[in-house]
């Protein structure tokens, strides 16, 4: 089966038991600051599963482009990846456990869908602790439907619950569905320690609500959050226990091959080193070819996207390749994806550029790093009669934080020195590994502290200040376009309480006297109260209308139109814009509009700055 089948077949089955089908999402979230990345099918739809209406309906179902960095270190094993696809259904507030969990039986039983052999599926379910109890109508549906008891695992809230996204909002138990891979018949129980198990699905079910002091209550709306990994499924339904072996990635690995002149079977490092490069550089390639345009830099996703790229570079030097190479593997991957993610196709340029720039960039820091290490090396010499040791694990790490040089790179080049200059250094390698590690520990617990701090506030955090950013950003677009010309479009939004970011299409700086009429525009729409109204029509009369759209068929069939000033009251329209909402009733609650910076995002992207006082 390929994964075009995969995918339709997926969305056909969801859609013959009356789900909408909708597009995936950006990958990088809109309006949402606690987050880097869409990291779950889910994460686009919280508003929804929060309670506010979907205009395609209670029942939905998609594949959506997912990036998840918390299993970055797993990346390089045959299963985890940076980049998946997740196969996704959901009802909100409609269906519950019993049509969830037997259609998920359904689709990958019966022979009209996936057919998989049920004799190799086990499932787990959540055991029940303080905070709510064992989830006995999933297992007994599970027993219903012919799983034997000893493969349905009972597993604590660690394995078998999910959520809240932030720190409060919707969560619940989930029941987790895995497939043996193994070449000997599976065994009789299921086993959670065991990689041969394959987790392919989970069914979570959201019945409670994560509130400000930690408490679980129970939730007013129900809804179920499904999420297949597209990957794996590919590869178990094929009969292949290794992802990379499966159609999204093998001609990705030949590639890496052919670049590099060793095999994928050669020894355990080697294969290790391809997968992270194929992960990595596929990663990179999406986020890259996203439609909001994000580019490699020392903060937040640009930060990700840099260390997936120079991470890819180090392990393809390690196979040998000293040519720039990244572009030519995300060529591969276009090619792999195009028919399906078109925008991939469209910034392909982009892609190869952008890609090509960070990867001469960092060679450029590799230099200056290298010279770094010949300078401590020169140093330790001269100081050895002095001083015992000089070279210890914070002088590594301070070399890999700055010049992303691997612990092993740079004790190889210090030992190269020392034998070319016969001098020994005395170097401790396992000290200097056990000192580097504790000093990346300390690092990684403070940045971890800093994106746990990211969730602060939660994903579901509709407040008041947020709702108005979201009208001024609808009022600055339409005051853009006045000010600049029609030709301007919306390129991402970011929005906190405390600010409005927004980019857009326009390749010159603004003049002062724009900024200010920008502002003008904006205050005298705030100024005359106007109303804002939201109607629900399909994507075709939304455009017929003239409704902006910034991800035109993200919301699928039918779309709410938000638009300010409708001719139906005083005047003609100021802005319509398709968008999932909220928005303030009236735009005289938003206050004083005022632009603070006015710069550039990338190439052809601006990016303001704006407060609401
Ligand atoms: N949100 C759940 C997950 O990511 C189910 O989609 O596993």
């Amino acid at each position: 089966m390929t994964a075009n089948e995969l995918r339709s077949k997926y969305l056909e089955f969801f859609k013959s038991k009356g789900h909408a089908i909708i597009p995936s999402a950006s990958l990088i979230p809109e309006n949402d600051p606690t987050v880097l990345f869409t990291t779950a099918g889910m994460h686009p739809l919280v508003p929804y599963l929060m309670g506010e209406k979907h205009p395609a309906g209670t029942r939905l179902c998609d594949a959506q482009k997912c990036i998840r960095t918390s299993d970055i270190d797993e990346v390089g094993d045959a299963t985890h990846h940076t980049f998946f696809e997740m196969l996704g259904n959901w009802s909100l507030g409609d269906y519950f456990k019993k049509e969830a969990i037997e259609w998920s039986w359904e689709f990958l039983t019966s022979d009209q869908w996936l057919g998989l052999d049920k004799n190799k599926i086990a499932v787990s379910v959540f055991a029940g602790d303080n905070d709510a109890p064992f989830d006995e109508e999933a297992f007994n549906i599970w027993k219903n439907l012919g799983v034997p008891e000893a493969r349905i695992a009972k597993l604590p809230k660690k394995n078998n619950w999910w959520g809240p996204a932030g720190e409060t909002g919707p969560c619940g138990p989930d029941t987790e569905m895995f497939y043996w891979v193994g070449s000997k018949k599976a065994p009789a129980s299921f086993n959670d320690d065991n990689d041969l198990w394959v987790e392919i699905w989970n069914d979570v079910f959201m019945q409670y609500n994560k509130n400000a002091d930690g408490k679980y209550e129970k939730s007013v709306q129900q809804n179920v959050d499904t999420g297949m990994g597209l990957e794996r499924v590919l590869a178990v339904i094929n009969g292949l226990d290794d992802n990379y072996r499966a159609e999204l990635f093998l001609p990705i690995i030949e590639k890496i091959e052919e670049l590099s002149g060793k095999k994928y079977d050669e020894s355990t490092d080697v294969r290790r080193a391809m997968r992270i490069m194929a992960d990595h550089i596929k990663a990179a390639t999406f986020i890259l070819g996203d439609e909001k345009a994000l580019t490699p830099s020392n903060v937040g996703a640009g930060y990700v996207l840099r260390r997936i790229v120079r991470r890819a570079v180090r392990y393809g030097k390690q196979l040998g390749i000293n040519e720039v190479f990244t572009f030519k593997i995300a060529e591969e991957i276009i090619k792999i994806y195009q028919g399906t993610y078109a925008e991939l196709k469209k910034n392909k340029e982009f892609i190869v550029n952008q890609l090509v720039k960070e990867e001469e960039k960092f060679k450029k820091t590799l230099e200056d790093g290298l010279k770094e290490v010949e300078k401590i090396f020169e140093i330790s010499r001269t100081l050895s009669s002095v001083v015992k040791k000089y070279i210890d694990g914070k002088i590594l790490f301070n070399l890999f934080q700055t010049y992303g040089i691997p612990l092993e790179v740079s004790l190889e080049e210090l030992e190269g020195r020392s034998i070319r200059l016969n001098h020994s250094l005395g170097l401790d390698k396992k000290m200097l590994t056990e000192e580097f590690e504790e000093e990346l520990k300390k690092h990684q617990e403070l940045s971890r502290t800093a994106s746990a701090g990211m969730f602060k506030g939660g994903l579901a955090d509709a407040s008041e200040a947020t709702v108005k950013y979201h009208t001024a950003a609808h009022l600055m677009l339409a005051a853009l376009r006045q000010v600049l010309g029609g030709g301007i479009t919306q390129k991402g939004s970011n929005i906190t309480a405390e600010r409005l970011r927004f980019d857009f299409s326009f390749d010159r700086k603004m003049t002062p006297d724009e900024i200010a009429w920008v502002e003008k525009i904006v205050n005298e729409k705030i100024a005359e109260d106007l109303p804002v109204v939201c109607e629900e029509l399909s994507l075709e009369d939304a455009k017929a209308k003239g409704a902006m759209g910034v991800f035109e068929s993200k919301y699928g069939e039918r779309v709410k139109v938000y638009t300010i000033n409708p001719s139906t009251g005083s005047g003609s329209v100021f802005s319509r814009e398709i968008c999932g909402g909220p928005h303030v009733e009236r735009t005289g609650a938003l206050g004083k509009f005022k632009i603070v910076k006015e710069e550039s995002s990338s190439a052809g992207v601006r990016r303001i700055k704006a407060i609401l006082e």
